[in-house]
């Protein structure tokens, strides 16, 4: 089949399923970095354009302003490409240069937050306020605020309907938390299929989505950092468990996942992946997990996948590749010594 946009490039991607034969359980690996801007976020930042448009707020040729950590920039990048619109894009320093730099490549207008931040300080509220005041300033600009519209948890139905049809049943739901758009969407509508359906939302440890005490993390993308308030969007009645994972967890899960299976996956799957297995691993679920790889390693070779880089932060932990043996069985199977990949642990 030929397809005649990129935008019909966006969806049906494939699922990836890793056996934990202690728990007769699948791990079900749906690969969102497929999507032709690298991530999930192709799917609600396009909808959110088209709502945008459908309701009149929008014009072709208009201006569209969000602040996004990267993928959803890109995702609004490529809608801005298709629907000839003008993206401006409100950034800070935490996000992956390479992702500004796929937004630049597909046309969009970067604008840094100004300020002394730290390297693991993510200006999230700074950069909402500047993206809003650009919105104002600019005649018929629409600020998308992806965190408060609810076209970004319903950009997620084709995700649902997708899953369904290819797993069939679906015992439980393990995807990461950020604005929550993802998880809102995606766990409403597999509970409407399916009521008994499990739904674990994983934010990075120091995200205050379930009222935990913030902190500084690394993990890009994902959780609410201490002084942002969590999205409207985010709808914690569809959440039955909320969990919060640490850098070195995540980080570690990508980089061991990326050597046993050839899969990159980015740092926030990396976390979903390991609450995933401990979860599996202490009963609270089994069966056909589903958990969404968000974006892939690929946006994060200078970060997650470089040991100097971790080894500074002091995120290297041998330990979790051991955790991670022992739930997926691979102590077992392999007798010879394991394949650790070489550490340089100060
Ligand atoms: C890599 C990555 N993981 C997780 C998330 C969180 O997704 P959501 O905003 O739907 O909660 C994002 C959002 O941008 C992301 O880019």
């Amino acid at each position: 089949m030929v397809l005649n946009q990129v935008s019909d490039l966006i969806g049906k991607t494939p699922i990836l399923g890793l056996s934990v034969p202690a728990r007769q359980t699948r791990l079900l690996l749906k690969i969102e970095k497929n999507n032709p801007g690298g991530s999930i976020k192709d799917r609600m930042a396009r909808n959110m354009v088209v709502a945008a448009l459908k309701s009149g707020k929008l014009e072709r040729g208009g201006v569209i302003v969000e602040s996004s950590s990267g993928n959803t920039g890109i995702g609004l990048a490529l809608a801005a490409v298709e629907f000839g619109l003008r993206f401006i894009a409100v950034v800070d320093h935490h996000a992956a240069p390479d992702k500004i730099a796929v937004m630049r490549a597909l046309g969009a207008d970067i604008r840094y937050v100004e300020g002394d931040y730290r390297e693991d300080e993510v200006a999230v509220v700074e950069r909402q306020r500047m993206a809003a005041e650009i919105a104002h300033q600019i005649p018929g600009a629409v600020f998308m605020n992806q965190s408060d519209n609810v076209a970004n948890a319903g950009g997620y139905a084709d995700f649902v309907r997708e899953a369904i049809a290819q797993v069939g049943h679906i015992d439980a739901y393990v995807g990461c938390v950020g604005t929550g758009g993802s998880m809102t969407g995606i766990a409403h509508g597999l509970k409407l299929h399916n009521a008994d359906t499990i739904t674990i939302a994983v934010e990075p440890d120091g995200s205050i989505v379930f009222g935990q005490p913030g902190h500084p993390y690394y993990q890009s993308g994902t959780g609410t950092p201490a002084g942002d308030t969590v999205g409207l969007v985010l709808d914690y009645s569809c959440i039955d468990l909320g969990q919060q994972v640490s850098d070195s967890q995540a980080f570690e899960t990508a980089r061991y996942i990326a050597r046993k299976t050839g899969l990159l996956v980015g740092g926030s799957t990396g976390g979903v992946i390991y609450k995933a297995l401990e979860s599996i691993h202490s009963g609270i679920i089994g069966g056909n997990v589903l958990a969404t790889v968000a974006d892939g390693g690929e946006k994060y070779l200078h970060t997650v996948f470089n040991e100097a880089w971790l080894n500074d932060r002091n995120l290297l932990d041998p330990l979790v590749w051991s955790q991670l043996d022992e739930w997926l069985d691979e102590a077992c199977s392999s007798e010879a010594p394991r394949e650790l990949p070489r550490l340089h642990v100060a």
